[in-house]
């Protein structure tokens, strides 16, 4: 399998929980290495512009207000297969659909707080990574 990069966003619940060395944790234990991370309070226009793609949803304006509602760490993980491998141990969307093990079922209470974001795919990861990060700031290794 190729090595992939992906975007990963420690969301406001989970900085506030005190959890984002254990979500580091998870990312190391599966292989995925953090190349790039920066911590950040989000614009209403950057959260907006990065969830364009739910612009009609009905959830769209309480994502973009729980997205800006504190900081956000967001990483490049690089490793095999790296954007399903992130999928994987994130879990479903919904915490309470989240397979047990998985940082959404260990750490997301609902699914407007959902902990984690990662890429769904290679373009979104291309896309996503461009969005935060100059291929400068990304120490691949
Ligand atoms: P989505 O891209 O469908 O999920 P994922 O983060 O797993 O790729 O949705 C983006 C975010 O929107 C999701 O992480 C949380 C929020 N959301 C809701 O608040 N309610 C919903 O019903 C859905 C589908 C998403
Ligand atoms: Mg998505």
């Amino acid at each position: 399998m190729a090595v992939e990069r992906t975007l990963s966003i420690i969301k406001p619940d989970a900085v506030a929980d005190n959890v984002i060395g254990k979500i580091y944790t998870r990312f190391e234990d599966a292989g995925l290495k953090v190349v790039a991370a920066k911590m950040m309070l989000l614009s209403e226009e950057k959260a907006g512009g990065f969830y364009a793609e739910h612009k009609e949803r009905p959830f769209f304006s309480e994502l973009v207000e729980f997205m800006t509602s504190g900081p956000v760490l967001v990483q490049v993980l690089e490793g095999e297969g790296a954007i399903a491998q992130n999928r994987d141990i994130m879990g479903a969307t919904n915490p309470a659909d989240a397979a047990p093990g998985t940082i959404r079922a260990d750490f997301a209470k609902e699914v407007s707080r959902n902990a984690v974001h990662g890429s769904d795919s290679a373009a979104s990861a291309a896309r996503e990574i461009s969005y935060f990060f100059s291929e400068s700031e990304i120490f691949s290794r």
